[in-house]
């Protein structure tokens, strides 16, 4: 079964933008999980313009299903992360900055700094997930690292998607297909949509689990979230 884990750093900005409580982040966790979210991810930066520390620690108190946090490996997320505990952190390259992730990592590139992270944060039972392209070389070096699971950026296929769908998924089931091979769990996220997510679980039904955001948030404002909920989970079916 592919685990549905609403990102919910959009809400946070929609919060943000106006410095009160609404809409309350916590609150809105708790109705994904009651509408059949399997998980909750956040992606606190730097500079908290979305899910700021506290949120992290807010959080962490009342969820019941998976919390998975992602972010960058620098000291004060790794400090944050081995304090707060999530079941799953997925470690992505971005640099603070940038608006929202957009590559994987380069494991070969990485592969001792990836290891120092990924064997601190399973030594504390966290769950490690690299965030990676469908580059089979940094699908090796990810196993290399010793991590748990690769989340695969599916930028590349939600873009390609309407264009040729067979052709845009095929990376990613080679991707994948190795993956398993190596013994990794597997993860995808990034621009997964109502349109592209039932066709990327039906090649790689052994995905693990899917982390959605944006198009889920933005759906929400039409449909309702528990509806819209409903909806990503039946594309899992
Ligand atoms: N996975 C990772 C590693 C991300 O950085 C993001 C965006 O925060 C997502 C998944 C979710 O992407 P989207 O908001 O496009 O659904």
């Amino acid at each position: 079964m592919t685990q549905l884990s609403v990102n919910i750093n959009k809400i946070a900005t929609l919060r943000n933008a106006r410095g009160g409580n609404t809409p309350n982040v916590c609150q809105v966790a708790l109705d994904c999980e009651r509408f059949g979210a399997e998980g909750i991810t956040v992606h606190p930066r730097p500079d908290e313009r979305h899910i700021r520390f506290s949120d992290v620690w807010d959080l962490k108190s009342i969820i019941k299903t998976e919390f998975n946090i992602e972010g960058y490996p620098s000291p004060e997320f790794i400090k944050l992360v081995k304090a707060v505990k999530p079941h799953q952190v997925t470690l992505v390259p971005d640099p603070p900055e940038a608006i929202t992730s957009s590559a994987g990592w380069d494991t070969v590139r990485n592969l001792d700094f990836l290891q120092e992270i990924v064997a601190e944060l399973q030594n504390i039972g966290i769950r490690v997930s690299i965030f990676v392209d469908t580059n089979l070389k940094n699908i090796e070096f990810a196993a290399k690292t010793g991590t748990d699971r690769v989340e695969l950026y599916t930028e590349p296929y939600a873009t390609d998607y309407s264009k040729d769908r067979k052709m845009a998924v095929e990376p990613f089931v080679e991707a994948a297909k190795l993956a398993k091979k190596l013994g990794l769990g597997l993860n995808a996220g990034h621009d997964l949509s109502l349109e592209n997510l039932h066709y990327l679980h039906t090649m790689i039904p052994w995905l693990e689990e899917v982390s959605i955001g944006h198009a889920l948030v933005a759906d929400a404002l039409y449909l309702g979230l528990e509806d819209t909920i409903k909806r990503y989970k039946k594309q899992l079916l």
